[in-house]
């Protein structure tokens, strides 16, 4: 039996529909799954989904070669209409393979809702009447989501928060923290706050108002570390170690300077929205809790870390991703239940570590290019094999 390898060497110089064919028997796909990747939803299915249909969109549907993630071979699905970042994440994948692939890790499906109390009489009688019912309070809410709680997850654990300065005044701030397991679990996590709140108001003599998830879903968090030596980190003009200094020095330009992270970090979400796209995720949630994440200790950073160490470069990303492997768009869109298929129908916390490991591969890609022969020069060959296909048609 053939090694089952993402290195699909010269895969991008294959005819689109030699690509097709490859990737259908590489990653098994039967003739509708293939098909799916023509299709997408038909305007009826999109007429269900939101308000005042007029017709679709359609983006490019890619796939990045060459990953190893936990020792796993990977092609990573990815939409995209930005040129130039699969051919830069395929390639960084490829640096990375030589350091032994991505390793990933992620913290459990924990989601946070937030239940708003005002007009409170006393914020800390407040604070010890909740704390003291709290066990009670989760047990009752534990009926509330049943296909969750089969499936292992349900309401964990409640926190309570004073914001004692704020335009409006005091307020009392609870978080449920519950464990969603493979749903992204919006829809739970808002109807367990809901049905949560009148007794939080009877507790508190307070008012509730807002009742939803948080996106800043720090408690759901995905890491991503690679390892690539100095050898393969080389370009026409530079030598790997140099590189590996540059991207070093260029990191913590991002970690010191919102204006850079900002851009640095918009990198980052190339690959993941990329894959967050193609498997159906809510990228804006994505984009909303990263990006928060990003500025927890008051100035927004950047997301990675790159060290050297030894004769190796060294990155990690972690971020809160929230996303999930059952309803919502995976189920309703056949093309992004083809993109999981490709990545072997992992569940939800898998699913977050392989977009964090294209995260990651994505920021090494730009950095490695910036400060090497800058990022132009990528751009310029992709435009100029556009204009040649231009003319070639
Ligand atoms: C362009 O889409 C992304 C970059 O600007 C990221 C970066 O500067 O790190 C190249």
């Amino acid at each position: 039996m053939p090694e089952h390898t993402s290195r699909l060497k010269g895969f991008y110089k294959l005819h689109l529909a030699e690509r097709r064919k490859k990737l259908a028997s590489w990653a098994a796909l039967d003739e509708g799954e293939s098909q799916a990747l023509e299709g997408g939803i038909s305007i009826a299915d999109a007429d269900t989904l939101v308000e005042n249909v007029v017709g679709l969109y359609n983006l490019p549907f890619a796939i990045a070669p060459n990953f190893i993630i936990n020792k796993q071979e990977m092609l990573v699905p990815l939409v995209i209409e930005e040129p130039s970042v699969v051919a830069a994440m395929s390639n960084a994948a490829r640096l990375v393979r030589a350091g032994g692939g991505f390793q990933t890790s992620s913290t459990e499906p924990v989601m946070t809702g937030q239940i708003q109390l005002l007009d409170v009489p006393c914020l800390d009688a407040a604070v010890n009447r909740i704390k003291a019912l709290k066990e009670e309070l989760l047990a009752e809410l534990g009926h509330l989501h049943p296909t969750i709680k089969r499936l292992g997850g349900g309401p964990l654990d409640l926190e309570v928060r004073k914001i004692e300065d704020t335009l409006a005044g005091p307020m009392l701030v609870v978080h449920l923290l519950m464990d969603t397991r493979d749903a992204m679990g919006a829809n739970a996590i808002n109807t367990v706050c809901e049905a949560l709140s009148p007794e939080l108001e009877a507790i508190t003599e307070g008012r509730a108002l807002l009742r939803i998830l948080s996106n800043l879903s720090d408690h759901r968090r995905a890491r991503a570390q690679c390892r690539i030596p100095f050898g393969v980190l080389s370009g026409d003009e530079s030598e790997g170690a140099d590189v590996a200094q540059g991207i070093f020095e260029a990191n913590a330009f991002a970690v010191a300077d919102p204006y850079r992270a900002a851009t640095h970090n918009k990198g980052i979400f190339n690959g993941i929205d990329a894959v967050a796209l193609a498997t159906g995720q809510d990228w804006r949630a994505i984009e909303a809790g990263a990006h928060a994440y990003a500025a927890r200790d008051g100035q927004y950073r950047s997301l990675t870390e790159w060290m050297v160490e030894g004769e190796e470069l060294v990155g990690v990303l972690e971020l809160p991703l929230a996303v999930g492997t059952v309803g919502g768009m995976t189920k309703h869109h056949p093309t992004a239940r083809t993109a999981l298929k490709i990545l072997g129908n992992p569940n939800a916390r898998t699913l977050s570590e392989i977009m964090t490991a294209a995260g990651l591969a994505q920021n090494l890609a730009a950095l490695r290019a910036l400060v090497s022969e800058g990022i132009q020069r990528g751009h310029m060959s992709l435009h100029q094999r556009r204009q040649q296909a231009g003319r070639d048609h």
